[in-house]
């Protein structure tokens, strides 16, 4: 795996993973979670599947990328992605998020839906925020003033996380501390602004032309197993995939599990 940067049109730095061979005939895009960064997909990119390229970007504002200026938009990480993807001279590639970065994900399909072979959505929804979850957005901005990351890791680990992985797999869990704790408070700020006033992408799920794998934890709790039942079958070509011992981060906490999901879809593609 190695990282890289590049200076996008506008100037800022946009700084991501990748693994596997630059001329691999086909890529894959993993769009990290809230508030953690691309290290996150380090176990997807630790196996690439034959034939696959992974790329692995921090989402505006996060890890090292810089933000845009102005009003913030869940459209923003979509357009750097592309922007990404120009300079790489990429075709189509399968777009692959979790959670936050399955809102960019679905985004996608507003913004630049000719890009896209293939969808992976993880542990997220295609809904707006609910009345409660635009209060909830509110208070987690004034945790952040107040507490900075450290506040907001203590506040989202125990849901971010499942009930095996807080028991047995303490390794991850420090890791998701530190992830989140690496990013600045601006970028958290923003991102939870860009998720308050992410539009509804239910409308979208017809539309969508490609094959999509949705992922989800068994005991993921702040995107439920039903939720993402629905999910599925509200799409032509959607097929659920459901990582026992796993939470939200279903693909940090039973990589295995999670990869052996996502191999065989790949390759049906
Ligand atoms: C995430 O994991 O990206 C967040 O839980 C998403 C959200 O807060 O809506």
């Amino acid at each position: 795996m190695v990282t890289r940067e590049i200076s996008l049109p506008d100037g800022r730095r946009l700084s991501w993973a990748e693994a596997g061979p630059p001329d691999a005939p086909a890529t894959i895009v993993w769009l990290h979670a809230f508030p953690l960064t691309h290290a996150m997909w380090q176990p997807q990119l630790a196996a690439v599947p034959p034939g696959w390229r992974a790329m692995a970007p921090d989402l505006a504002g996060l890890g090292a990328s810089a933000d845009h200026a102005g009003r913030p938009a869940i459209d923003d990480f979509v357009r750097d992605v592309e922007a990404l993807l120009e300079a790489m001279g990429a075709g189509r590639v399968v777009v692959g998020g979790l959670s936050m970065g399955g809102y960019a994900a679905l985004a996608y399909q507003r913004v630049a839906p000719g890009r896209l072979s293939g969808l992976v959505l993880a542990d997220t929804r295609s809904g707006a925020d609910s009345p409660e979850g635009r209060h909830g957005r509110e208070r987690m901005l004034g945790l952040v003033e107040s507490g900075g990351a450290p506040a907001v890791a203590s506040e989202m680990l125990p849901k971010l996380v499942g009930s095996t992985t807080h028991a047995r797999r303490p390794h991850v869990v420090a890791e998701v501390r530190r992830l989140i704790e690496s990013n600045p408070v601006e970028g958290i700020r923003r991102a939870i602004m860009r998720m308050r006033d992410r539009p509804d992408s239910t409308g979208l799920l017809r539309q969508i032309r490609v094959p999509v794998l949705v992922v989800v934890g068994e005991e993921d709790a702040i995107t439920p197993v039903e939720e993402s039942r629905a999910l599925a079958s509200a799409l032509d070509d959607g097929t659920l995939a459901i990582v026992p011992a796993a939470g939200h981060l279903s693909n940090m906490e039973n990589p295995d599990s999670f990869n052996a999901a996502l191999w065989p879809w790949l390759g049906g593609l």
